[in-house]
């Protein structure tokens, strides 16, 4: 290879061997606040001042958008809200937001801590478990249930919706990792991915009308989606909010298994924040200071979603450089929340951080902030609550690196959980969500022991 095509791809080993590293080295040792990336032909920069970060992420559409990642994405998932842009997206957003958004989250409350009570009820059964499974288990039962409601799911379906997110995270993995493909590999994937497609559209429309007024499938019938449009939205929440929610829940879970003091702390504010009935009252929820310092510290040690790109639409100046159209920008959460420059002590957990630092985004900023983060933080706090309340738990293991795929994923965390105190499973009176009570466990029984969607060779 020539000396200069040599130089277009001389990034490109060192990210491939060790791509968590890379991108805090290049962080560290940044003088620009856009540093150039020969990763190949196309012109890259990876952003590394947290003064740009929202400036960068505010930008007009027009003159920036989501970058050539959407395409990638858009051939798995379709055209979902991650993908769309303009008025569309905003419609979409709005939508969510009813059901999601800060103020909304505070009614799912009750159905969140049952579930999750159940969730821990199966993993205290047999005393070990691994952290991984429970929490991407946990985390998909919880957005599951947002999304179609309790019981609206029959057994068949749950399966073919947790068959349906397995294939896609392969097929995602692929898309975005995998090597370019010849065109009989492509035609084959398509195939696979229209097979799945087709089996969501099957659930979407069994589904919509069973499905309570307050889960999210009954919301997009307000904008007149297709059943393929909507399937596509729900395979793009699970995927979203499971994955990440799950991997939090893992390094929460081995947070509290290597500092008990910590775990002390927080079964203690579990017992403060619950009202007669023993539930967790959410209005109390703000004087649960050590849970939700341990939650965002952990997001900065273990940001889920470690990178995210954007591409420019139109030539542009943006930090100190001239970006001609084409240009992709990598905005990595990793980068900014492990580097020295921006923390004391970036791999050490504190729980005295100032986490408004314009360099703490794991949830990223602007319009495209994750429209989920008043759902996950939520579920985040409960889970750690309820964790902490019904278990003290004992890592069997050192904890292995975090594994960078499509998210961020923890690594096994094999588990010992011995009972604190014994669990609650049966649903509460004063849910306020009558219809959305668990009853039947349908939803419940293939989620038991595990992830199954993890289990079986996701990423
Ligand atoms: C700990 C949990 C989570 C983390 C760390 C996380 C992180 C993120 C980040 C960083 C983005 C912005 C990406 C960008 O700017 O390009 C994002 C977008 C998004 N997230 Fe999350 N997320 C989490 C949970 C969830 C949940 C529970 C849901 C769904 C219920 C969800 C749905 C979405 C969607 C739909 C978008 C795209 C929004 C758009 O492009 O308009 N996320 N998430």
């Amino acid at each position: 290879m020539e000396d200069s095509t040599m130089r277009m791809f001389s990034d490109v080993a060192p990210f491939r061997r060790d791509p968590l590293s890379f991108l805090v080295e290049r962080g560290t040792t940044a003088t620009e606040p856009l540093m150039p990336l020969a990763f190949g032909m196309r012109p890259l920069f990876l952003l590394t001042d947290p003064d740009y970060i929202k400036p960068l992420l505010k930008m007009p559409e027009e003159v920036m958008d989501k970058g050539p990642m959407v395409k990638k994405v858009r051939a798995v998932t379709g055209n979902n809200v991650t993908v769309l842009g303009g008025e569309e997206n905003k419609r979409r957003r709005a939508v969510l937001h009813s059901v999601v958004g800060r103020t909304a989250v505070e009614g799912l409350t009750p159905m969140l801590a049952r579930e999750t009570r159940m969730a821990i009820a199966e993993v205290m059964k047999d005393g070990t478990f691994d952290a991984r499974q429970f929490g991407a288990s946990v985390a998909l039962r919880l957005v599951s249930v947002v999304s179609f409601g309790a019981n609206a799911l029959s057994p068949e379906d749950v399966e073919i919706v947790i068959q349906a997110l397995r294939q896609a995270m392969v097929e995602l993995a692929n898309t975005i990792f995998g090597p370019l493909q010849m065109p009989w590999a492509y035609l084959a994937q398509r195939r696979r991915i229209e097979g799945f497609k087709q089996d969501m559209i099957g659930v979407v429309r069994r589904v919509r009308q069973r499905a309570p007024e307050s889960a999210i499938i009954r919301s997009y019938g307000e904008l007149g989606l297709s059943d393929r449009d909507t399937a596509d939205e729900i395979l793009t929440l699970l995927l979203a909010g499971h994955d990440t929610t799950g991997a939090t829940v893992a390094w929460l879970c081995h947070t509290m298994a290597t500092m008990p003091e910590l775990a002390d702390q927080i079964a203690a504010e579990a017992d403060a924040v619950r009202d007669d009935e023993g539930e967790i009252d959410f209005a109390k929820l703000a004087s649960a200071t050590t849970t939700t310092a341990a939650v965002r510290e952990v997001l900065r040690l273990f940001p889920p979603g470690y990178w995210t790109g954007r591409g420019v639409r139109e030539d542009v100046e943006f930090g100190g450089r001239k970006l001609r159209r084409g240009t992709a920008i990598i905005v990595s959460p990793w980068l900014f929340h492990r580097c020295s420059r921006f923390w004391e002590a970036p791999n050490e957990f504190r729980l005295d951080r100032n986490y408004t630092a314009k360099a703490y985004i794991p949830f990223g900023t602007g319009p495209r902030v994750c429209i989920g983060q008043a759902l996950a933080f939520l579920e985040l706090q409960i889970i750690t609550l309820e964790v902490a309340s019904a278990m003290r738990l004992v890592a069997k293991e050192p904890l292995g690196a975090p594994v960078p795929g499509v998210h961020l994923s923890p690594p096994a965390i094999p588990m010992e959980a011995r009972e604190r105190q014994s669990i609650r499973t049966s649903p509460s009176k004063n849910s306020g969500l009558a219809s959305d009570e668990f009853t039947s466990s349908e939803l419940a029984e293939p989620f038991r022991s595990g992830c199954p969607v993890h289990a079986h060779g996701g990423t």
